[in-house]
């Protein structure tokens, strides 16, 4: 079923080129998405902090063509092209054609560069797919002027999701939700949706460290890995307790209990490793470092009360968690005691960030 809102617009000004460039964080899930139905709906309800270091900066330069029967497009990456990742973006171009009605009347050139590795566990897909999703917005933008903000990033959101389902969330910070849940007004399985309640100060300006455990690409993708979550002997139960989830972590991030906080966000980690290690093929992203660094930090919390956490993506690397007020203290922790878990000693210091940027 197509979403009526966001078709097409048929009443359109005419353009012969242009070039516009984004740039888009990627986001740190809090309450994970894993399982997903037809057309990327999400099977529960996520939330995600927002990065600001980790980003996909894309340049698209459009050009008209002659004809408009098919796509027309080129990747780089770095300056370098980049034929593999044009399968993943001609799905994209599919999908997304019923909202766009210019797609195949430009010839796009996608330049584009991200300030962490490709493929590293830390989600370039989020970050890639909401920046290039930002680029022809703005195209649809100068075709439909009459179009206000709020339904602009709505739709960037809608179409960032037909990318990568957690590009959705990468638009807005600090807090962003996806999936319809009671407790969030608003929310949507299509769009991400800004987290619409007071953070406690305690979440204000959280940091994220970044330890790269593992630069290489991994075994298996996270589409993949969703699409294990079909037959899967646990997935009910899991969409169930992602949901019950959400609803704690809403008040929490409210309240501002960290200690509850390092308890769901901790468990959210470890049940998403725990779903693709009981998944049919089975399979572990953790390597041994990841499990050295984890020991390390419920260590150095029992001995120094710190609020530090861990999260993990679909990867090796771990997200380190904490307050602003704990920076120096455990960034100290993570110098003496992580980084030697590290590949070539290799991790990077994030924060909380705002989202998309015109450039
Ligand atoms: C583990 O958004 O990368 O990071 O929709 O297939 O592109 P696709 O998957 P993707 O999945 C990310 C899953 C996760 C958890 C999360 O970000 O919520």
């Amino acid at each position: 079923m197509k979403e009526i809102r966001f078709l097409a617009n048929t009443k359109q000004k005419s353009i012969e080129n242009g070039v516009t460039t984004w740039s888009s964080p990627s986001n740190i899930a809090l309450v994970k998405y894993w399982g997903k139905r037809k057309e990327q709906i999400p099977e529960n309800t996520s939330i995600s902090f927002t990065l600001n270091q980790c980003k996909t900066i894309t340049n698209l330069t459009y050009t008209k063509k002659e004809d408009n029967l098919n796509f027309s497009f080129d990747v780089f990456l770095d300056g370098e092209k980049q034929d593999d990742f044009k399968p993943k973006i001609e799905v994209f171009f599919n999908r997304i054609t019923p909202y766009l009605s210019f797609l195949k009347d430009f010839h796009f050139k996608i330049e584009t560069k991200n300030t962490f590795p490709h493929s590293s566990g830390i989600a370039s897909s989020a970050s890639g797919m909401s920046a290039l999703a930002a680029c022809l917005m703005s195209i649809d933008k100068e075709l439909n002027p009459e179009m206000n903000s709020q339904f602009i990033l709505q739709k960037t959101s809608f179409l960032a999701r037909l990318g990568s389902g957690s590009a959705c969330r990468s638009l807005e910070g600090d807090l962003v939700v996806w999936g319809e849940h009671k407790s969030i007004v608003n929310s949507s399985n299509l769009f991400g949706v800004k987290f619409p309640f007071n953070t406690h100060n305690n979440f204000k300006n959280y940091q994220d460290t970044i330890l790269l455990v593992d630069k290489g690409e991994k075994q298996v993708s996270s589409t993949i890995g969703h699409n294990l979550m079909h037959n899967h002997p646990f997935s009910q139960q899991r969409f169930v307790q992602a949901n019950q989830n959400l609803e704690k972590i809403t008040a929490i991030l409210q309240n501002g209990n960290l200690d509850e906080f390092i308890s769901l966000v901790e468990s959210e980690a470890l049940t998403l490793h725990a779903m693709m290690m009981s998944s049919m093929p089975y399979f572990i992203l953790m390597k041994p470092n990841t499990l050295e660094i984890i020991n390390k930090i419920w260590a150095f919390r029992k001995a120094t009360n710190s609020k530090v956490c861990f999260t993990l993506d679909a990867g090796a690397n771990v997200h380190v968690l904490y307050p602003e007020s704990e920076k120096d203290s455990v960034l100290q922790f993570i110098k003496n005691e992580l980084v030697v878990y590290c590949q070539n000693g290799h991790y990077i210091c994030d924060n909380i960030g705002k989202g998309l940027e015109q450039l």
